[in-house]
Parts: C-alpha cells; sequence; structure tokens
C-alpha cells in the first residue's frame, strides 16, 4: 500500500469510528406515525450565504410536501416512484427506484432529528427488504444502499447491517470472471449489456467487504470499474451508456446510448451516474485513477458548450432539439451531490470550481424555476426531471430519485460550509 493510501485509509477510518460513535440502536416500528412539519431548529448554522439561507424553507417544504406522500401511499408494500402527466406511480420493491423514497425518508430525518421520520424512513426501508436475494438485476445496490444503507449509517441497527451484507453477496452472483464485469439488465437482445449506471451498485460491495471482510466483494468492484473505465469513456471525458459484451469471451459486441438521443451522443444522467461512481470509488478504494477520471467528467460537464447559464443540463447535452427541449433535474442533482464530494479529494483550485458548479445547481433547483409548490407536484419536491425521453416514459415530471440526490447534495452543503 502507498503511503497516500495508508493516511487516506487512516482518515476514512477515524471518520467512520466518529460516525459510528454518535448512533444509537433502535427497535423496528411496524407502524408508521405521520411525520410533523418542521420549523427551522436552533442549531440550523446561521445563513452566510444564499443557498444556506434558503435550507431551512426547502426542508421545510419538503416535510410538508412527503407527508402528501405518505398520506397517499395506502398499501404496506408500495413506494412513490414519480408524479407524470398528473399521476402519481407507485411501485414494488424490484422496481429499480424503490430504495430512493426510503432513503429520501432517511434524510428529512437526518436533518430534523425527529423520531416520526425516521419511523417513516424504517417502515418504507423495510419494504425492500426482499431485495437482499434478488439476482434478477444490478439495482440491488441503489436499492438497498439509499435504504438500509441510510438507515445503517444514521441508526446502526444490526438487522440493517446484515441486509446490506446479503445483498451484496446477491449482487456479486451477477459478476462474469471472463467479461470482468456485472451484468446490469436480463431482458433485451443484448448477450451481456452492462450500462454505465451500474458504477453507483459498486458502492454496496465496497461498504459490505470492509464490513464483512469478504475482500473478494471489493475486488469484483473495482474489476467492474477498471473495466467500465475502459470501455464505456470517450477521449473527451463523457460515455456511452451501454456495453454489450460478448459473455464467454469478453469481446466488446455493440456500444449505445439507450436512455439517449443517439449512440453518440451524452445523456446527461449517465455522465451524471459516471462522475458520482468515480467519486465514490475514488473515497472507497483511494485509486487515484478514479479520481482522474471524476475529475475528466467533472470537466466535461462544467465546459460543455451545451450546458446552460443555470447549469441545470438539458436530458442530453447532444439532443437535437436544444434548447427547445427538457431539462433534467434529476441529473443537475446527482452532478450537483458529487461535486461536493469531489471537491474534498482536490486541489483549491478545482475544489472551488466544483463548489462553484455545485452551488450554482443547487441556487437554480431550490428556485422557484424547478421547485414544487406548495401541495402541488403529486407531494414531490422537484418538477422537470426526465426518466427515459427514447421511450417518452416520466418526461418532464418529478422523480424519487430527483429528490433524493436533492436533498443529499443540500445536506452535503451544509456540512461543507459548516467546517
Ligand atoms: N438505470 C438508472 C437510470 O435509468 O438512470
Amino acid at each position: 500500500m502507498t503511503r497516500q493510501r495508508l493516511i487516506f485509509h487512516l482518515l476514512r477510518s477515524v471518520f467512520l469510528l466518529t460516525l459510528a460513535g454518535h448512533q444509537i440502536a433502535i427497535p423496528v416500528s411496524a407502524q408508521v406515525q405521520r411525520p410533523q412539519s418542521i420549523t427551522a431548529r436552533a442549531s440550523d448554522p446561521l445563513p452566510s450565504d444564499e443557498l444556506l439561507a434558503r435550507l431551512p424553507d426547502v426542508f421545510r417544504l419538503a416535510t410538508s410536501q412527503y407527508q402528501s406522500l405518505l398520506s397517499q401511499v395506502k398499501s404496506s408494500v408500495d413506494q412513490p416512484r414519480s408524479f407524470s402527466n398528473g399521476a402519481l406511480k407507485l411501485v414494488g420493491p424490484r422496481d429499480w427506484t424503490s430504495g430512493f423514497f426510503a432513503g429520501s425518508l432517511w434524510l428529512l430525518y437526518e436533518y430534523t432529528e425527529q423520531p416520526n421520520w425516521r419511523a417513516a424512513a424504517r417502515n418504507y426501508t423495510y419494504r425492500v427488504e426482499s431485495i437482499k436475494y434478488f439476482r434478477g438485476d444490478h439495482d440491488v445496490g441503489f436499492i438497498l444502499n439509499c435504504s438500509f444503507g441510510n438507515g445503517y449509517r444514521l441508526t446502526q441497527e444490526r438487522h440493517f447491517r446484515k441486509v446490506l451484507i446479503h445483498g451484496a453477496r446477491s449482487l456479486a452472483t451477477r459478476f462474469n470472471p471472463q467479461v470482468g464485469m456485472i451484468r446490469s439488465w436480463d431482458f433485451g437482445a443484448w448477450q451481456y449489456p452492462v450500462i454505465v449506471d451500474n458504477l453507483m451498485n459498486l458502492e454496496l460491495l465496497t461498504w459490505a467487504a470492509r464490513a464483512s471482510g469478504e475482500t473478494r466483494l471489493r475486488d469484483i468492484a473495482e474489476r467492474h470499474a477498471d473495466n467500465t473505465l475502459k470501455h464505456h469513456f470517450r477521449d473527451d471525458g463523457s460515455s456511452v451508456h451501454l456495453v454489450d459484451f460478448d459473455p464467454k469471451t469478453g469481446a466488446v459486441k455493440k456500444k449505445q446510448t439507450v436512455q439517449g438521443a443517439a449512440d453518440s451522443s451524452s445523456w446527461s444522467r449517465g455522465q451524471a451516474w459516471a462522475l458520482y461512481g468515480y467519486t465514490l470509488l475514488f473515497r472507497e478504494t483511494g485509486k487515484v485513477e478514479y479520481l482522474a477520471q471524476a475529475q475528466r467528467i467533472a470537466r466535461f460537464i462544467n465546459h460543455h458548450p451545451r450546458l446552460p447559464p443555470d447549469k441545470i443540463p438539458y436530458w442530453d447535452f447532444d439532443a437535437p432539439e436544444i434548447p427547445n427541449t427538457q431539462r433534467d433535474t434529476a441529473a443537475a442533482a446527482i452532478m450537483a451531490s458529487a461535486l461536493l464530494e469531489l471537491s474534498t479529494f482536490t486541489e483549491p483550485e478545482l475544489s472551488q470550481q466544483y463548489r462553484l458548479l455545485a452551488r450554482q445547481q443547487l441556487l437554480a433547483l431550490s428556485s422557484q424555476n424547478y421547485l414544487a409548490r406548495p401541495g402541488e407536484n403529486g407531494g414531490f419536491l422537484l418538477t422537470h426531471a426526465v426518466g427515459n425521453r427514447p421511450n417518452h416514459i416520466e418526461v418532464d415530471a418529478a422523480l424519487n430519485y430527483a429528490d433524493y440526490y436533492f436533498l443529499e447534495a443540500l445536506l452535503r452543503y451544509r456540512k461543507l460550509a459548516a467546517k
């Protein structure tokens, strides 16, 4: 281990131990108490900038919107996914987005410190527990990390840890050593499709490797990340969405951008996943090539001539209809959250650039241009996100993952400002 990696791991261990020291275990409550709205707390930092000043209002809106969402779910299995064309869409545990609502509830608990939000978060977290044994696609990471992962981070409840480790083992069954990657999807005409989004699922593996001592989980994550670096990226730092491999030889068969404007285009959410993915992978492994890749992606986004002045990207950087096409607040929220973490790993000049871009995005997202009006937007927080435009699904919609990464980014911003 190099000296740099040794110092990195020591600092991270101290950080994790400090976090663990502040946690308490709380029993499972079967019934959700409806959370109360909040008022700004005395412990809120003094607003030293415009974004910090807006935070209490944004979280106040978030709590009242999410109370409304909770009151709309009548079953004990569903999760709110989106609000599109006037309809609220609820999903079961196998949907790739099923962990985000619980994740947002945990983030509301983190901000408010109110037990009602913890109870709601726990209830919605347990709704996806069956996914720990699911081997049918790669989204086990997204689902469990946002729900059980946040729950464990905030409560240290032992059972959450077990679920996460089981989930990581299930995800690892999708790794093919010949390809050196985890298979993303089992549907479609592809032989062995791997999408760039899959980087986000690797955090479950690196976390579980640390928690359980199963180093093979971490090896799988690193091999997958190394091969994504090799196959998914273009010279300018942008990525294609999907690479299809021959599962017997590992040879590349085809490259496609399934959810973007064209195979050669840069689908905005794909760029956001890649940026977030390599940032978290550097945090988890200390491998400098991952940091370098995150920086290349950040440069691509920050200097893109078609990134609009308010820094909320169009749904695809190469959408032919620009400027007469949709923005994607989900991509912006993921980017902002990633940039804030990336800013903690880089030298001051770059760090400032990343924070400035994230701050611009968060200021825009927390403005009337993108934030829901109270009581509207189906109960979600952000408007104007794009799910899958080529298939006309959830276009200009509210999406649970847009809200999740927005709340996460705001909490990250507050933490950085408090330092
Ligand atoms: N697969 C995750 C997404 O559509 O962004």
